[in-house]
């Protein structure tokens, strides 16, 4: 028998660390950079391993995977070829000692006992390590190459409420059980073994609509949302409402965010670089495409937001700009707990070029700011 884990263990990611920080977008080709350049991510596994590893030596918290299905084209055919996420993640676990790996998973795509065991697997293989991130659909053409019809918006979020349902009791009742709602009906329902160590998996979700929202403080430890970075205030009443709406449903929620970080030795290269990367070489076939696929075009929109969302989409398709030297973004990601976010998913241009300057550099400053452990600091 594994030893107990607590859950508040996994909520916690296994360390003591009061800012999270995660790579989030490396199992997909180019990660989140829609770029040109040579050197941008390939999301190979060769890479994606090497990563994983050095991430989980110098302690970072978590790896977060993009569910993608096929590529927004442009010259780069960007984020054309992906690694499915659980299998990644099991693959990542097992070559690995204390990061969590999540899975990213469309609710609407896999049959939810097959996924809880999925879940399991990859779970027992990480001994406690693995998270699940639940999707419910972003891109309508997706859904199509599976011949699956996208349920219209609200519906999507009560489907998933029932997927989350019988993941979670396959997770944790023994014996047999049936189920019978609106979407699903289950009969002699028996799934054996259970997660490690007795609790379940930390679960996240980052719905943007009231549905996504309500739905991901129903049901889950994580939700992520956006954080403004000219205004933190803006950003702490955000997370203050999400963490008052959960409290309002029975619950407690950790609120993350996305961030894009170029991190050099000097403030100047770093611009220069940021701009190098997603103005200059940015794909903006790709960013088009991406744009026209969300029905965002300067006739539906206008030209100046239009102007503003292509500028947002080439720079990691949203997600807070962080560009500087490593006191600049030490800052920056402390003034995001200032605000009340445990944590934040970032991605670079090359996640493996990029990450051992910024654990070097960036990582050692939030240490002495008192929002991280010691390298490997675990509970
Ligand atoms: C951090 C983050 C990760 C996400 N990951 C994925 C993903 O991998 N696949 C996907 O289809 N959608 C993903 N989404 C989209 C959300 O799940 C959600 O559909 C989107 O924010 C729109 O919100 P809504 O569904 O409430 O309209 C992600 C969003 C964020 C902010």
């Amino acid at each position: 028998m594994p030893n107990k884990l607590a859950r508040a263990v996994r909520v916690s990611m296994h360390n003591d660390n009061a800012l999270k920080i995660g790579l989030f977008g490396a199992n997909c080709s180019s990660g989140r950079a829609v770029t040109l350049l040579e050197e941008r991510w390939s999301g190979a596994w060769k890479d994606c391993l090497a990563l994983a590893r050095t991430a989980d030596d110098v302690g970072i918290d978590f790896m977060l995977p993009i569910g993608r299905w096929k590529g927004y084209g442009g010259d780069t055919d960007y984020q054309g070829a992906t690694l499915e996420t659980v299998t990644w993640a099991s693959g990542l676990l097992a070559s690995t000692k204390r990061i969590t790996v999540f899975g990213t998973v469309h609710a609407p795509l896999f049959n939810p006992l097959i996924a809880a065991k999925e879940f399991v697997t990859a779970d027992q293989i990480g001994e406690g390590r693995f998270g699940l991130n639940i999707v419910c659909g972003w891109n309508e053409g997706e859904f199509d190459m599976f011949g699956v019809e996208q349920r219209d918006h609200d519906r999507r979020y009560d489907y998933a409420h029932e997927w989350i349902d019988i993941v979670k009791r396959a997770w944790s009742i023994d014996g047999n059980w049936d189920y019978k709602g609106e979407f699903f009906n289950l009969k002699g329902v028996r799934m054996n073994p259970k997660p490690f160590g007795g609790s379940h998996p930390i679960t996240m979700n980052a719905g943007a609509s009231a549905n996504g929202r309500t739905f991901a403080l129903k049901n889950c430890d994580a939700f992520f949302t956006s954080a403004t970075r000219t205004d933190p205030e803006r950003t702490a009443e955000r997370v203050r409402d999400i963490k008052s709406e959960a409290k309002s449903y029975g619950r407690e929620i950790d609120v993350y965010t996305v961030g894009v970080v170029t991190c050099r030795p000097t403030q100047k290269e770093a611009e220069e670089y940021h701009h190098y990367a997603t103005v200059e070489c940015a794909d903006w076939k790709a960013v088009r495409d991406i744009l026209a696929l969300k029905n965002i075009s300067p006739a539906t929109v206008g030209q100046e937001t239009y102007e503003a969302q292509r500028r947002a989409y080439a720079n990691g398709m949203g997600g807070l700009p962080i560009v500087g030297d490593p006191d600049h973004v030490a800052d920056v990601l402390a003034g995001l707990t200032a605000a009340g976010l445990s944590g934040i998913g970032i991605s670079f241009v090359n996640y493996g070029r990029e990450l051992p300057f910024f654990a070097d550099e960036v990582l050692p400053r939030l240490q002495r700011k008192g929002l991280r452990a010691a390298r490997n600091g675990r509970i």
